[in-house]
């Protein structure tokens, strides 16, 4: 449903995406894990269509990215790390304001909006202003907002951060329910229990190439660490944890 060959980006002369290949089968939660600055948002923003590749290819259900940019978008879901939202909005005007984005049919759009302010426990703020929302609440906005369209394939960047306990279960299910439905999820995240809870597969990224792929069992095999925990397989991947200069420090 999302397959990406390898995807390169130069910002001058650094290579910030170095040749990524990922691909998230219909249904599959696939989790993309690296050290800040290893490359998921830029190749996030690239597999979106905002920023262009300077090599590489982008397929979303079938459509490549740079040949038939409308049909890959359409099919296409992204919750972005840093979502820009018009606070001037009800939540309702602001996805109306998506739904038209995506050419929604009028007579779709108000049963969906009420389904998605439901799924993500925004009913009743459906009138307010997103200027008085919460940052869980905009998340939330955001995230009804990537499902509304009924897109096939959905990008998340780092979907956990400053939400409370409710608010990450309740994404958790829902992410759940929509691959079960068979949409394919990449998602970024720094959350290692809710990579190794949820994602069927994972990529992890360094310096901007992926160095290791599979899913949890197997990336634990290739550390060669018994432990059930998914963040010494991490760090053990991704070359040590850098504390002991901290211990020098202090
Ligand atoms: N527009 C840009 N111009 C120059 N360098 C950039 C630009 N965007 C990203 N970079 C650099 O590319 C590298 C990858 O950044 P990116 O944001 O993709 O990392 P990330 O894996 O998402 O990190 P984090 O976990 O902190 O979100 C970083 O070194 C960053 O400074
Ligand atoms: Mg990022």
């Amino acid at each position: 449903m999302i397959a990406v060959e390898n995807l390169v980006k130069r910002f001058g002369s650094f290579t910030a995406v170095d040749g990524v290949s990922i691909d998230v089968a219909p249904g599959q939660i696939h989790g993309f894990l690296g050290p800040n600055g290893a490359g998921k948002t830029t190749s996030i923003r690239m597999i979106a269509g905002l920023l262009k590749p300077d090599a590489g290819r982008i397929l979303v259900n079938g459509h490549d990215l740079a040949v038939e940019p409308e049909a890959a978008k359409a099919a296409l879901g992204f919750i972005p790390d840093r979502p820009f939202i018009y606070e001037k909005l009800t939540s309702g005007e602001f996805l109306r304001f998506h739904a038209g984005l995506y050419g929604m049919e009028e007579r779709d759009i108000d049963e969906r909006i009420k389904e998605m302010l439901d799924i993500f426990e925004l009913g009743r703020w459906q009138h307010e202003l997103v200027e008085s929302f919460s940052h869980g609440m905009k998340q939330r906005l955001v995230m009804s907002a990537a499902f509304l369209h009924r897109p096939r394939a959905v990008l998340v960047d780092e979907p956990m951060v400053g939400l409370d306990p409710r608010g990450a279960k309740l994404i958790k299910a829902v992410f759940r329910r929509m691959s079960e439905n068979g949409v394919a999820i990449l998602m970024s995240t720094h959350t290692l229990e809710v990579a190794q809870e949820m994602c069927d597969r994972i990529s992890i990224i360094l310096k901007g190439a992926i160095i290791a792929h599979g899913t949890v069992e197997e990336l634990r095999s290739m550390a060669g660490t018994p432990d059930e925990e998914l963040t010494p397989v991490f760090l053990k991947l991704t070359g040590g944890s850098g504390l002991q200069e901290i211990d020098e420090i202090v």
